[in-house]
């Protein structure tokens, strides 16, 4: 479905589009991740990051990485196009939407083995790992597997009176709201221990399972396909249900969707934090 041929906003071609969670979005994953690190998962970080780098300060390093020239090759590891029809059908096929130059879904499983690759330097190690902090975070947010309209990237609405576009409200304005506010430590920690309640003994608590239930790292490809297949579906639930076309977002389109938003980051959180708690113990 093309509500919009994508030459009606030649602009929109050129700019960086395609983001996924911006700042908050990602530290906030790896804020969460870290609350539910192990030892072994704890001392994993410290040993391929390095001593006192957290999970949040790399978060977002791949997004600026990806607009470098030696970072270019990166920039389709930030998502799957599915090429299914939402609304109405939503799915992600592997060999139909994995590009021959990679998507989300082969990235993770590549940085999860070369993160424990002990023939790679240590520096192509731990530059595997910010990769994957990144990419379990972007594999969350639905619009990061979607080809509809670039992902939303062609969808043009307002925000608050100020014309943007889906993908970009998904990635960083309604987190922002919904979070309290732009990337500080304030922020990552109030948004990060709302939702850690919710894990432990909230609205969460019976899902967090259902989560991780994929948590091999040597099955790292089925795992990251089931993890897109889960936030896909969301496209036919919420996400492209109305005709967002001109829609200001800033009403009830965001009061709906952040149970999404904040459902998805956990997720991401929750998820990434298992994940590295694999890694650490098949090193
Ligand atoms: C976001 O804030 C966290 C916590 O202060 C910090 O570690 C991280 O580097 C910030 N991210 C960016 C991209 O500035
Ligand atoms: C795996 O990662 C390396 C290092 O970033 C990259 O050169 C290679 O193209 C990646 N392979 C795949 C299949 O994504
Ligand atoms: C979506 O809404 C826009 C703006 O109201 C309208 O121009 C367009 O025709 C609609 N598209 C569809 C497929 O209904």
């Amino acid at each position: 479905m093309h509500l919009y041929s994508s030459l009606a906003f030649p602009i929109l071609l050129s700019a960086p589009a395609a983001h996924a969670w911006g700042v908050v979005g990602h530290a906030t994953v790896a804020t969460i991740a870290t609350h539910y690190l192990n030892d072994a998962g704890k001392s994993y970080i410290s040993t391929k990051l390095g001593p006192g780098v957290t999970m949040a300060s790399v978060a977002s390093w791949a997004d600026n990485f990806r607009y470098t020239s030696a970072g270019r090759f990166s920039a389709p590891f930030h998502f799957i196009d599915a090429e299914d029809t939402p609304p109405t059908s939503c799915g992600v096929d592997l060999t139909r939407d994995c590009g021959p130059t990679g998507c989300v879904v082969s990235a993770i499983n590549n940085y999860t083995s070369r993160a424990n690759d002990a023939s790679l330097s240590a520096s192509n190690q731990k530059q595997a790992l910010e990769f994957l902090i990144h990419f379990i975070g972007d594999i969350t947010q639905p619009l990061h597997d979607e080809a509809e309209e670039l992902g939303g990237n062609h969808i043009p609405v307002t925000w608050d009176g100020t014309a943007t576009n889906l993908h970009s409200c998904w990635d960083t304005q309604m987190v922002e709201k919904a979070a309290g506010g732009t990337n500080s430590t304030a922020t990552l920690t109030s948004f990060s221990n709302k939702l850690i309640a919710e894990i432990d003994g909230g609205m969460y608590s019976s899902a967090k399972d259902g989560w991780i239930s994929c948590d091999n790292v040597a099955t790292a490809s089925d795992c990251a396909l089931a993890w897109a297949q889960d936030a896909n579906a969301l496209n036919c639930q919420y996400v492209l249900k109305a005709n967002e076309t001109g829609m200001e977002l800033d009403g009830s389109y965001y009061d709906g969707a952040v149970p999404y938003i904040e459902l998805q980051i956990a997720k991401g959180g929750y998820r990434l934090g298992a994940w590295v708690n694999a890694l650490a113990a098949a090193a």
